[in-house]
């Protein structure tokens, strides 16, 4: 298992490329399952997750080049657009898969895999998944898919872990749906059953994170009949079939946020290609509030910090288009060396603070109380030796590292390889010193 040993207090600075966002490329993999022919996605990102979900698809009998093998463009060498490439289009063809089961060893560490269950039910009518796994960040069920799930007809068993799950003779029932809250990868698989249904469903209270759009907007690609991507209601009139089509995977917008949170933290100057700026509006006006210079021109982003310290901003998580409760932790660890107090409080997820313990380990002054977390800005931080608890937790803790005087060490970095594109080369391209070592 690797260890990241981190220098702090080097300022940024240089460019770097958004990669493709890993949960909008998530369920892109699994809408592959939908179609007849082969789903090209382009600027896929190298990441743990995503590997996952390909290991998954093949081992159901799908036909998915293993772009986590390809080899990358060392640092340095700029490829065709970035100094850390991306493994090109990626072919995923479905038409020759035949075992609709996912088995606990590959789920086990992915909540995203419930996400092939709807598009496994729509395409075979059957389908056996265990139950996820993923971030401890939470109780996190899937009771809201499955309930969903029922009303479009499918019955459910659960075997040795596992959810079996049957659709009525002729296929999965188009079915108004409404979700008590709202869920990204609810709105997602429900999305993507419908687009194989018998007749309408029409999904009310779903998610608009732009990652179901995008997802939706290659579904439309594929032949299904969407509408209201982007809006609390979508509605999807089933098809028989789907055919195959190509699509480029948006870029990743929390990945972009953690990218400026580490330059709000560790100073200097940078410049990120790529930046969906127009998914990015929550967490650029937190980030304008708090002391950091942003300058846009179409996907092209120019930060700076405008003052020595950054200045105290509360934030409170909430679905799109809200601040993301995927950029919490990191905006925390920028909290830390504010020049007062900040409020930030956790709406989406009920554990999504454990954090909190490590940073302090940092020197930060942090108080938990219920849901949000009160944190008085410190003068500075000092290296320690840290413990990664999930994905963002770990992106906030090698952030605060960045700050710290002094040398720290973070372990459990799977989590961060699990959803980040290499974060780690990124930010030593700019100039940050971190070594990747087997603990
Ligand atoms: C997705 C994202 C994750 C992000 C989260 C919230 C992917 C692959 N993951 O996760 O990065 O942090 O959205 O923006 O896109 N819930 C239920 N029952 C359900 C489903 C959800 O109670 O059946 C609850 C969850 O426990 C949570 C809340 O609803 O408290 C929202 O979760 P949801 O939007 O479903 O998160 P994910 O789709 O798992």
């Amino acid at each position: 298992m690797d260890k990241l040993v981190v220098e702090g207090g080097r300022p940024l600075s240089g460019t770097v490329k958004v990669s493709g966002a890993k949960n909008a490329a998530l369920p892109l993999m699994a809408a592959s399952i939908l179609c007849g022919g082969p789903l090209i996605l382009e600027n896929l990102p190298r990441l743990g997750d995503l590997k996952t979900m390909g290991l998954l698809l093949r081992h159901m009998g799908g036909e998915v080049d293993p772009f986590w093998e390809k080899p990358e463009s060392p640092a340095g060498d700029s490829g065709p657009d970035s100094p850390l490439s991306g493994p090109g289009p990626v072919s995923l063809d479905m038409s020759s898969l035949r075992l609709p089961e996912a088995p606990h060893e590959l789920v086990k560490t992915m909540r995203a895999s419930a996400l092939v269950l709807g598009p496994l039910l729509a395409r075979f009518g059957r389908a056996r998944v265990a139950l996820p796994g993923g971030c401890a960040i939470g109780v996190r069920p899937i009771d809201m898919h499955l309930k969903a799930l029922k009303e479009m007809g499918t019955e459910f068993d659960l075997s040795g872990g596992d959810i079996v799950a049957t659709a009525p003779k002729g296929g999965l029932r188009g079915a108004e749906i409404r979700f008590d809250t709202v869920s990204v990868t609810g709105t997602e698989n429900i999305m993507m059953a419908a687009a194989l249904a018998r007749g309408r469903t029409i999904i009310s209270n779903a998610a608009r994170e732009p990652e179901i759009t995008d997802t939706g907007e290659a579904l439309i690609r594929m032949g299904a009949d969407i509408e209201g991507l982007g809006t609390d209601e979508i509605v999807v009139n089933g098809r028989d079939s789907l055919h195959g089509a190509s699509h480029r995977v948006m870029p990743d917008r929390i990945e972009c946020g953690t990218l400026m949170a580490a330059l709000a933290l560790a100073g200097g100057r940078i410049r990120l290609e790529g930046a969906p700026l127009e998914c990015l509006k929550a967490v650029t006006e937190k980030f304008a509030a708090a002391g950091l210079k942003v300058d846009s021109e179409g996907s092209v982003m120019d930060l700076e910090r405008a003052e020595e310290r950054l200045r105290p901003v509360d934030v409170t998580t909430l679905p799109y288009p809200g601040f993301p409760t995927d950029m919490q932790a990191q905006f925390m660890a920028m909290m830390t060396l504010a020049s007062g107090a900040s409020i930030i409080t956790e709406t989406i997820f009920e554990n999504r603070f454990m954090h909190v313990a490590e940073l302090r380990r940092l020197g930060a002054d942090i108080t938990l109380e219920g849901r949000s977390a009160v944190v008085k800005g410190v003068a500075a931080l000092s290296g320690a030796p840290l413990t990664a608890s999930d994905l963002r937790a770990s992106a906030c803790l090698l952030l605060a590292a960045l700050a710290a005087g002094g040398k720290s060490q973070i372990h459990r970095v799977y989590h961060l390889d699990r959803g980040y594109d290499r974060l780690d080369g990124k930010l030593n391209l700019l100039g940050a010193r971190i070594k990747r070592m087997r603990a």
